[in-house]
């Protein structure tokens, strides 16, 4: 295994290379979190089997990697899809599991990360969910479930006889999220949509970091894409690192970083967009973001600028689909992003995940 010499941390910033140039100039032991999704498009030089085997090759020096320099209290977060070639269809989670247990590394969760839309399949069942494999590096890992919990089923349910009647029966602060995750993919009218065709959604990776990390930890994501992860440790009090091969989403990720308008008055999606309006109090009129058609925002995009109502129905779709899956009854309550749980007053961590 590779020792470094310890030189000084590469901290807030993203490496525009490959990410084994990086890692390999990283001490031991320097990072809390590693979250990310590689890339997994083969390559046509090889037949399907071979290339498969010739990318499980590389990703396990990136893996062997990641695995050093991890904290003894730090976790890894690894999202990835299907392999599906020329009659394959591989879930490339079952191929990594032992990659990241012969680094000694202790599996947690399985994740199942669920979308309500998808591409529709003619011959099969269409593809809704991929996976997260958690993995930490020993058993004393940081884990904060308090940071990260969500209505209960029933969040005001009261015993009614005994000792502890019309006391509440469950955790007012709410339950586990569970490994069954709904967060909406970052595709069309998501309004962190930025020209990447495969992006994490924010308040994914914040459920994450926040439950992963604590204050101030380093949170490193080798394949930054445009950014998701560096932007939601920073806005949550947080360091990071990284790197992006691809040159046009390296720049991405710097804007989105920046929140700052380009030459052109474009920002990289929505988000950074209304973003820098909130903060600094000019008008949405005088900007677009990249993803828009035209040099100003369209009509249609500007309704998409205001997009309180917008969210609102988002929320409500989820909520509506986790109880249709597990029959859960949430519509009664309070809404998280009225009152908090319960009705006690959110956290700020609370309030940036239901923001
Ligand atoms: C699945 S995407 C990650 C998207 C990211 N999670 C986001 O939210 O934007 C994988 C990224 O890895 C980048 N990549 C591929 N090979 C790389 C390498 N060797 N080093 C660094 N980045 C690489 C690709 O350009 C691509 O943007």
């Amino acid at each position: 295994m590779t020792k470094v010499k310890s030189t000084v941390l590469p901290l807030d910033a993203i490496h525009h290379g490959d990410c084994l140039d990086l890692l390999k100039k990283l001490p031991d032991e320097c990072i809390d979190l590693i979250v990310s999704s590689p890339p997994y498009n083969l390559g046509k030089e090889y037949e399907a089997k071979r290339a498969l085997q010739v990318y499980l090759d590389e990703q396990t020096i990136v893996l062997e990697q990641c695995s050093r320099v991890l904290k003894s209290t730090g976790s890894i977060y690894w999202q990835v899809g299907w392999f599906a070639e020329k009659g394959l269809l591989i879930p490339l989670d079952v191929r990594y599991f032992p990659i990241l247990e012969s680094f000694g590394l202790i599996p947690r969760s399985r994740i199942a990360w669920a979308r309500q839309h998808g591409l529709h399949a003619k011959n099969k069942f269409s593809g809704r969910y991929e996976t997260i494999l958690w993995f930490t590096k020993t058993d004393d890992y940081y884990f904060e479930l308090d940071k990260i919990r969500v209505p209960q089923k029933w969040q005001n349910k009261k015993h009614f006889r005994g000792d502890e009647a019309g006391k509440l029966s469950c955790n007012p602060d709410g339950k586990n999220p569970g490994d069954i995750w709904m967060f909406r993919n970052v595709k069309h009218n998501h309004e962190e949509q930025t020209i990447h065709p495969c992006q994490f959604p924010e308040d994914m990776i914040a459920r994450i970091v926040l439950s992963s990390t604590p204050d101030g930890a380093t949170v490193f994501d080798p394949y930054m894409g445009t950014g998701t992860v560096a932007v939601v440790a920073r806005d949550h009090g947080r360091h990071f690192m990284g790197s992006e091969i691809d040159p046009k989403y390296h720049a991405v990720a710097l804007r989105r970083l920046s929140g700052m308008p380009d030459a052109n008055g474009s920002f990289p999606n929505l988000k950074t967009l209304r973003d820098y309006c909130e903060r600094t109090g000019k008008s949405v009129k005088n900007f677009r973001f990249d993803v828009q058609v035209g040099k100003t925002a369209s009509d249609r995009s500007m309704a998409k600028i205001y997009p309180e109502e917008h969210h609102l129905h988002e929320l409500e779709e989820r909520i509506g689909y986790e109880e249709a899956a597990f029959g859960a009854d949430l519509r009664g309550h309070e809404r998280p992003e009225d009152h908090g749980l319960n009705g006690k007053k959110k956290t700020p961590d609370q309030q940036k995940l239901f923001s």
